[in-house]
């Protein structure tokens, strides 16, 4: 059996597409505020492509760029003006921040109704209570590309691999809701290639190149990865030894162009969502 391959560099497109035609229909335009401190180059680029999907969508997309030597307190501020501000309906604050920043000090500071992002403790909350509000971007990427694929969940044996308040947890709290009967694997899991072999579906979030080998795929399992790693000969990577997996999977994400693109389209769902709860 050859995996088929899903492709999320389509399905985002076609996402896109019909929240460009949604937004063409309302009287406003949606408006997505991202704040970047520091110069990370990795999330330079993160930063920039959302901005111009945002754009193209026909979102009002702003991007404030604040030093390294940005301040605690300074941060606090300027989310608290953005809470306040009637025209902004979504507030991302690109991860990770310096480190005399407290992310945590940060993401609660979010208004809970403009945290695009889903990080905000009440979101995250009422996703593991089986209440989902605002959702992480990429978990819920993953289960459009799901849907989109056909792959069936409910009833379905999920493995999930990485325990990330990004990822990992918020994946397993949707595949749950999902009826998927969930394992949450991480670092510390004992036999983690047996716990792989049982998945019908499997996803990956580890961040650790080529950590699952070909053999740890059941027959027709839907391997769905979510690792971006970029390797010393500059090539990306993703967490599955891809060329192995691909003889053994019934459906595969590829690295690029599998998950990343979700995630991306899926924030500009969020914000979306967001506006239309804000303003009615
Ligand atoms: N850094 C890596 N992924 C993410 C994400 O989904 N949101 C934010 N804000 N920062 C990130």
């Amino acid at each position: 059996m050859t995996a088929r391959v899903i492709d999320g560099r389509a399905v985002a497109a076609r996402l896109r597409e019909r929240l460009a035609a949604e937004i063409a229909s309302l009287p406003f335009a949606p408006k997505l505020v991202v704040l970047l401190v520091g110069d990370d180059p990795v999330s330079a680029v993160y930063v920039r492509n959302k901005d111009k999907a945002a754009r193209a969508a026909g979102f009002t997309s702003e991007t404030e760029r604040l030093s390294a030597a940005t301040t605690e307190a300074a941060l606090l501020a300027r989310i608290a003006a953005l809470n306040d501000d009637p025209e902004v309906d979504g507030i991302l604050v690109q991860l990770p921040l310096p480190r005399h920043i407290r992310t945590e000090a940060v993401l609660d500071a979010i208004d809970p109704a403009k945290d695009v992002d889903g990080f905000h403790p009440l979101n995250a909350g009422l996703l593991a209570i089986g209440r989902p509000a605002l959702v992480p971007c990429t978990p819920k990427g993953v289960m459009t590309l799901l849907a989109e694929a056909g792959v069936p969940v409910a009833g379905a044996r999920a493995v999930v691999i990485g325990r990330s308040n990004i990822v990992g947890r918020p994946m397993a709290a949707l595949l749950t809701l999902a009826d998927a009967t969930v394992t949450l694997a991480h670092s510390r899991t004992r036999d983690l290639a047996a716990e792989c072999r049982r998945a019908e579906i499997l996803v990956v979030a580890a961040g650790r190149p080529g950590l699952v080998r070909g053999d740890w795929v059941a027959p027709g399992a839907c391997v769905i990865d979510v690792g971006i790693n970029r390797l010393a000969d500059g090539r990306l990577a993703g967490d599955v030894a891809y060329a192995e997996a691909l003889p053994h999977a019934g459906w595969i994400t590829p690295v690029p162009g599998g998950v990343g693109p979700m995630t991306i389209a899926t924030l500009l769902a969020n914000t979306l969502a967001a506006a239309r709860a804000r303003r009615g």
